[in-house]
């Protein structure tokens, strides 16, 4: 369908996915050429462990390990592990330059919990609640996978009183429930109090669903909480981020593999304001 609605596009899309799946091909390749068997030390290597033993035992695990599934799981979490985390932190910069003031508390924070002499870590999160209630309202508003994966029912079912025949293409609007009036009160308001209790403490929002829901949830959940985590605390611990003057800041996403923000400029400000003010571009 693709092909004949966007034929540029698509031959585009081709051309760049068979270069991706040649260099994956190569570094399986690689694999092969050195294999040592006593210390396999990444998914290639315990996936080519796993055709060799499904073929030696003929086992029915070998109908889906072969040199194809191979290529194409490295192919998925390759784009859904870089893509996706990169996406995340480049809304997280822009709503820093927009809002300096929940910047200021995010390092506030960190001063107290993690102090100057070292960088944050991951244990850290549970001593800070505001941080990561920033960092779940960014998903939230940003929502860089508005619609989850296409997945199909295996059985008549009904949902919210609707009738779901076996076989139904299903979607998950994640979009929507992110930004439902009903749930969130003002969707478009950047507010990470939302996500906290009273007391300050964090609050878990069961409508908030960056990674989707269900037995099909996203694979990389774990790895990507922690990517960003670390990723946005060490750079606001090391840096102060403004807006460059004169520059108005669009807010306005672009749709893609992603929903990911308009090319942007920041001043990266070394912390200790010694340090002249640097320029970054962010695309
Ligand atoms: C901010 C980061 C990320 C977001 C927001 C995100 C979001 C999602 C969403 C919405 C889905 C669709 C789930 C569904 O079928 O409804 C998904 C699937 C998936 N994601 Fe992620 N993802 C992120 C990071 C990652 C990372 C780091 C990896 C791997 C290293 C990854 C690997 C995958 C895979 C393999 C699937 C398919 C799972 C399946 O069909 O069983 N993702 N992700």
């Amino acid at each position: 369908m693709a092909k004949y609605v966007f034929p540029q596009q698509y031959k585009t899309v081709r051309s760049n996915f068979s270069e991706f799946r040649d260099f994956i091909l190569a570094v399986v390749n690689k694999h092969r050429q050195n294999v040592d068997e006593d210390n396999i030390h990444d998914i290639i290597g315990v996936f080519l462990q796993e055709i060799e033993l499904s073929m030696k035992e003929q086992s029915d695990r070998a109908e889906y390990m072969h040199l194809n599934s191979l290529t194409g799981t490295a192919i998925n979490l390759f784009i859904g592990g870089a893509e996706t985390t990169a996406t995340t932190l480049r809304w997280a910069l822009l709503y820093k330059i927009k809002y300096p003031k929940i910047q200021a508390k995010v390092q506030q924070e960190m001063d107290v919990v993690v102090g100057r002499m070292r960088m944050p870590q991951w244990a850290d999160r549970l001593c800070l609640p505001y941080t990561e209630a920033v960092l779940l309202e960014i998903q939230r508003i940003a929502t860089i996978a508005p619609l989850g994966f296409p997945h199909v029912a295996s059985e008549d079912t009904k949902l919210a009183g609707y009738d779901i025949p076996k076989g139904t293409y299903v979607v998950s609007n994640i979009w929507a429930v992110h930004h439902d009036p009903d749930v969130w009160g003002e969707p478009d308001q950047f507010k990470p109090e939302r996500f906290l209790d009273e007391d300050g403490k964090l609050r878990q929002r069961e409508e908030f669903m960056p990674f989707s829901t269900g037995h099909r949830v996203c694979l990389g959940e774990n790895l990507a909480k922690m990517e960003m985590f670390l990723f946005f605390t060490y750079i606001l611990h090391s840096y102060i981020l403004i807006k460059p003057d004169a520059k108005p800041i669009s807010m306005e996403g672009i749709s893609g593999g992603t929903f990911s923000p308009k090319p942007y400029e920041i001043v990266v400000k070394d912390d200790s304001f010694k340090v002249e003010k640097k320029f970054a571009q962010i695309f």
